[in-house]
């Protein structure tokens, strides 16, 4: 028989599966995975527990793949590059957001690892979530050069030099790959679906100040609302959690600056 437990979301009962927990094996994890289908009439949120053997190496996205090839191929997950770059397996991993990709089982230093879905999006399926909304957030942060010289949206016809200081203004906002753990971490995310979020916010200020754009006064329409940049309270988790290094929550600060100066008549 299983265990009950409390289950992270929702506040609902989970019941652990044929593993029992206490149970160890040399050179293997117990692997607890959430489950639920909201689509299922009557299925409800539960973990299940697997023991994965552990290679050197592995990585959580790894012992996922190796239950769904050996113990439950109705397992649900997200994943495509398994190299950090496409963005797609971010997943709570013992309850921080992580690429499960790039989160190797030694390192976590535990043999219990337990795998969730992101916190501020919607379950799929297991540890599947929408992006929907996020992806919208996104676009409406108009992330991408806007020039007008030939009319919105013609192409440019001329080179456009940047000195290496200007390029190093946005550089580091460039390697976001869109794995929405910022937005997993963000409170304010969780309070407010509307809220544009770290990610969403960070990419404005990269083209804002990039000093081929010319789209800022749109943009800035965007940032510059009740859901916008001011509804940071620099809780800084976002940065902490982003797999690639990049600051967001200090972009949010900078983007402040921006608008403020808008605001004022000096941009
Ligand atoms: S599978 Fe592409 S980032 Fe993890």
């Amino acid at each position: 028989m299983g265990t009950a437990i409390k289950g992270r979301r929702s506040g609902t009962t989970t019941v652990l599966g044929e593993v029992p927990r206490e149970s160890t094996a040399p050179g293997t994890v117990l692997l607890r995975v959430y489950r639920h289908n909201p689509c299922a009439v009557g299925d409800e949120p539960r973990m299940t527990t697997f023991r994965v053997p552990v290679a050197k190496g592995m990585t959580v996205l790894d012992a996922l793949l190796w239950v769904k090839e050996n113990v439950d191929p109705g397992l649900a997950f997200r994943y495509s590059c398994r190299m950090g770059i496409c963005g797609s397996c971010g997943m709570l991993v013992n309850g921080r957001p992580e690429l499960g990709c790039e989160t190797q089982i030694a390192q976590l230093g535990t043999d219990v690892v337990e795998v969730a879905p992101l916190t501020n999006y919607p379950v799929v399926r297991d540890v599947v979530t929408d992006f929907q909304d996020f992806f919208g957030h996104h676009r409406r942060a108009k992330p991408y050069l806007v020039r007008k010289e030939n009319g919105e949206g013609a192409p440019v016809t001329r080179e456009l030099l940047q000195t290496e200081e200007q390029k190093l203004e946005y550089y580091q906002f460039t390697m976001c790959i869109m794995c929405g753990l910022c937005n997993a971490a963000c409170p304010i995310v969780g309070l407010d679906p509307e809220f544009l979020g770290p990610q969403a916010l960070a990419q404005a200020y990269r083209f804002a100040i990039d000093s081929r754009d010319q789209g800022w006064r749109e943009r800035a329409e965007v940032v510059d609302s009740p859901h916008g940049c001011f509804r940071c309270e620099l809780a800084g988790s976002c940065s902490a959690v982003c797999p690639k290094g990049v600051d967001p929550g200090l972009g949010v600060q900078l983007l402040k600056r921006l608008v403020l100066a808008r605001r004022m008549g000096r941009r």
